[in-house]
């Protein structure tokens, strides 16, 4: 019997296979993202951490280095997301992926130009929300995933959302194999998105001392929810600098978080008034004090000192809790050959048990 992994999510992003590299701040680069669509997947740029005027050379890069298609992260709290839906839509980029909605008018632009919308969800009310917003398509994002996450597992998320909406989901959180992107098909999700198994493999651009800390990690349960950093929940590897940020009082907090948005700030060419309206829109949106409201809106900043500046200690470390069962860092096109494969082999032996 032949094996296909054709589905809906493969031909609206026009890929081989359905196996996405989700945007990871500082992580999602033209090289990744590139050498992910050379394999057959489909990359994200992580366009929330790329500074405005380098997006346009980010994109050329990549096509550059791939003819297969590609997408663009953003987030709509940063202060150049207008220009990066034109950037999308002057270079004809095939997707966009975002965690809270541009909108209804600026979806309809995009989908209007061909662009598909994936938005990012942790609940099925936000499911149904980004469906009814014109989503072509929602990937949904269980507790175990890394960065910013939910409460609700995978498995959970996965089955309350694909009874709800009709568009393709797009199983997230707790991802590396053949043997999961299986069990995601069969949950009736149309492909999976990985974010930490990208993460730690050779064409990613984290340096060394940062991945060896990920390969560390056997313990899962080492592996937190914290909102020490930007007051939202976001898994990340326990660390130093979360230690000190959890043992910090509100002061200590408020003089760390000024720290790094001025440094955010110099960064990303943000004016003062743009970073904390910023902070400002963040805050309004959640209970945050004013300690994590600036450091939502520079957040950014402080994973750059791992993911960048290879200094595991002193940045944040965002991963899934998958990344305690990877011991490995192999290429994308190895890592995508061998999930295809096992779950061929795997879907293989589960047709032929039930015939
Ligand atoms: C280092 C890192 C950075 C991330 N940065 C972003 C980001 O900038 N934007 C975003 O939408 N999601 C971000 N995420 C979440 C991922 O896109 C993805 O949804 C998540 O990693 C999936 O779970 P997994 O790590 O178990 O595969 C990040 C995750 C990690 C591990």
């Amino acid at each position: 019997m032949a094996i296909s992994l054709n589905t809906r999510l493969t031909q609206l992003l026009g890929c081989r296979y359905p196996i996405i590299q989700t945007a990871m701040g500082w992580v999602a680069d033209p090289k990744l993202v590139a050498a992910t669509g050379n394999a057959g997947g489909f990359g994200f740029l992580a366009g929330a951490t790329i500074e405005p005027q380098q997006m346009e050379a980010a994109i050329i890069e990549t096509r550059r280095l791939t003819d297969q298609p590609f997408g663009v992260n953003f987030h709509m709290y940063q202060a150049n997301a207008g220009e990066i839906v034109e950037l999308v839509l002057r270079h004809k980029v095939r997707a966009v992926s975002y965690s809270r909605s541009p909108g209804k008018q600026m979806i309809s632009r995009l989908k209007d130009a061909g662009v598909v919308c994936i938005p990012t969800v942790g609940a099925l009310k936000h499911a149904q929300k980004a469906v009814e917003m014109g989503a072509d398509a929602v990937t949904v994002q269980g507790g175990e995933g890394g960065g910013h996450t939910g409460s609700v597992p995978t498995s959970m998320l996965l089955d309350q959302v694909v009874n709800a909406v009709s568009v393709p989901v797009v199983a997230a959180g707790g991802f590396k194999d053949g043997r999961g992107l299986v069990s995601a098909l069969a949950y009736g999700a149309e492909g999976i998105a990985m974010g930490t198994r990208f993460l730690m493999c050779a064409d990613s651009p984290v340096p060394q001392a940062t991945l060896a800390r990920y390969l560390a990690v056997k313990d899962p349960a080492a592996i937190i929810i914290s909102r020490a950093i930007d007051g939202m929940p976001q898994r990340m590897i326990r660390n130093e600098l979360l230690n000190q940020l959890e043992n910090s009082g509100g002061l200590k907090r408020l003089l760390l978080a000024l720290q790094s948005g001025l440094a955010y700030r110099r960064h990303t060419g943000m004016s003062l008034t743009q970073l904390l309206g910023s902070a400002l829109k963040m805050r309004g949106a959640g209970e945050l004090t004013a300690a994590q409201s600036i450091m939502a809106a520079n957040a950014p900043m402080v994973i750059q000192k791992a993911m960048v500046d290879g200094q595991p200690a002193a940045g944040v470390l965002p991963a899934g809790q998958i990344a305690a069962s990877i011991d490995s860092l192999p290429s994308c096109a190895q890592l995508i050959e061998q999930i295809v494969r096992d779950a061929e082999v795997r879907l293989g032996e589960l047709c032929r048990r039930v015939s």
